[in-house]
C-alpha cells in the first residue's frame, strides 16, 4: 500500500511509522558517541549499561527484577527478537497458537522453523480473545502461545482477566509465552498496560519482545530488545551469536543514557492518545464506523455504510480514487477474512491526520 500510496501521491496512513521527527537531542547523542569512538562492535548481548538501564526501567513500571547479564539481549529490532526466541525453541511439529489479525512475521516465523501455526481469529468487532476457544485448541503438542498487546492492528489491550485466563491456561503445562510488546507505551485512557514482566510466574515461561523504534520514532534505526528467563535468554542468544551477533553500538550508547529520561517514554501514551482523539474528531462526520482502540498508533473502520467491496478493493480504490492509503485488515489473516475493516495509522502530523480526513470525509 505504501508502493501505491506513493505512485498515487496519496496521503499515507498506512504503514505503520511516525511521519513526525524523531527527538533531535537522541540523534545528538548517537552523533557524540561515534564522534567519542564508539563504532566497534559491542558485546552479542548488548551495550551493558543500556541492558542496566533497561533493568532499571522494567523494576520503575513492572516492579520486576530482572539481571541485565542473564536476562535481556539487544537485537536489531523486535521481528528479530521474535524470530530469535522462536528459532531457539521450536521443534518440527511444535503447534503454536496465534491470534488472528496477526503481525505479519508471526505465521512465516513459526512455519520456517518446522512449526504448525494454530489460528484463533479474535473475536470481532471487539477483537477480544475467546479463552473458552483457546482452551479447545490446546493439544500435547502446543510449545507456544503468541501474545501481542497493544495489538497491531487492531489497538485492543490485553486486561487482567486476560493475564487470568492465560495463567489458568499455562498452569501445570510447559506451554511457553511469546509476548510481543513493542507498543507497551502506547496505550490510552489511564489502562495500564498488562506486561508479562508484571507476573513472575508467566515471565518465566516467556519471551518479551520490545522495539526502540516504536518507541522512539525512529522505525529505520531496528534496534529493540528481548527479556527472557536465564535458560531461554541462554538458548536465544546461541541463535544470536551466529545471526546478527552485536547490534549497531553508537544507537545503544545514546539509548543508555536517553532512557534515563523516564518523560521520553511515559509522555507518549497521552502524546498518541491525543492524535487519537483528534482523529476520531476529524473523522466525525465521515461515514465509516471507528472500532475502538485502546492502544498501539493504530485505529480500524468499517466501511459497511459506504460499500461492500472486499476491503482490499476497497483500499486500492480509495487510494487511487481519493488519494488516501490505508492498510485493509484482511492482510492480517491467514485465510483473507474479510470483515470490511481498513486500518488507519494516526501518528502522523496534525496536518496530515488533517489532510487525511478532508479526504476520507468525502468517501
Ligand atoms: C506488533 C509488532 N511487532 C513487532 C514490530 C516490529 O518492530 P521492529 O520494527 O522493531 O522490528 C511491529 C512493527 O510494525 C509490530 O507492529
Amino acid at each position: 500500500m505504501s508502493g501505491l500510496a506513493a505512485e498515487h501521491k496519496a496521503v499515507n496512513l498506512g504503514q505503520g511509522f511516525p511521519d513526525f521527527s524523531m527527538n533531535e537531542e537522541l540523534i545528538s547523542l548517537v552523533n557524540e558517541a561515534m564522534l567519542s569512538g564508539y563504532n566497534q562492535y559491542v558485546p552479542m548481548q548488548g551495550y551493558l549499561p543500556l541492558r542496566q538501564t533497561l533493568a532499571e526501567k522494567v523494576e520503575l513500571l513492572y516492579h520486576t527484577n530482572i539481571n541485565p547479564d542473564t536476562q535481556i539481549t539487544i537485537t536489531p529490532g523486535g521481528t528479530y527478537a521474535i524470530y530469535t526466541a522462536l528459532t531457539a525453541v521450536l521443534r518440527p511439529g511444535d503447534e503454536v497458537i496465534i491470534f488472528e489479525p496477526a503481525y505479519d512475521s508471526y505465521i512465516p516465523n513459526v512455519e520456517l522453523n518446522g512449526a504448525i501455526p494454530v489460528l484463533i481469529d479474535l473475536q470481532f468487532p471487539e477483537y477480544k480473545i475467546d479463552w473458552t476457544l483457546v482452551k479447545t485448541k490446546v493439544t500435547a503438542r502446543t510449545r507456544m502461545i503468541m501474545l501481542n498487546s497493544p495489538h497491531n492492528p487492531t489497538g485492543a489491550v490485553l486486561t487482567e482477566y486476560d493475564i487470568e485466563q492465560l495463567r489458568a491456561l499455562v498452569k501445570d503445562t510447559d506451554i511457553l509465552i511469546l509476548s510481543d510488546e513493542v507498543y507497551e507505551h502506547l496505550i490510552f485512557d489511564g489502562v495500564a498496560h498488562q506486561s508479562i514482566l508484571r507476573y513472575p510466574d508467566l515471565l518465566e515461561r516467556s519471551f518479551v519482545c520490545f522495539s526502540f523504534g516504536k518507541v522512539y520514532h525512529c522505525t529505520g534505526w531496528k534496534l529493540g530488545y528481548c527479556i527472557a528467563p536465564p535458560s531461554f535468554m541462554k538458548e536465544f542468544r546461541k541463535v544470536h551469536q551466529y545471526n546478527c551477533f552485536s547490534c549497531h553500538s553508537p544507537s545503544q550508547v545514546a539509548l543508555a543514557s536517553f532512557l534515563k529520561r523516564k518523560d521520553s517514554y511515559l509522555s507518549l501514551g497521552g502524546f498518541l492518545q491525543e492524535k487519537r482523539d483528534y482523529f476520531i474528531k476529524l473523522l466525525s462526520g465521515a461515514r465509516f464506523d471507528l472500532l475502538k482502540s485502546s492502544g498501539s498508533y493504530f485505529i480500524c473502520a468499517r466501511y459497511d455504510r459506504i460499500s461492500d467491496e472486499k476491503d482490499t478493493d476497497f483500499a486500492i480504490r480509495i487510494t487511487k480514487q481519493y488519494g488516501i492509503a490505508t492498510i485493509p485488515v484482511s492482510a492480517f489473516y491467514k485465510a483473507g477474512t474479510d470483515n470490511h475493516v481498513i486500518r488507519f495509522c494516526f501518528a502522523k502530523k496534525n496536518e496530515t491526520l488533517l489532510m487525511a480526513a478532508e479526504k476520507l470525509t468525502k468517501i
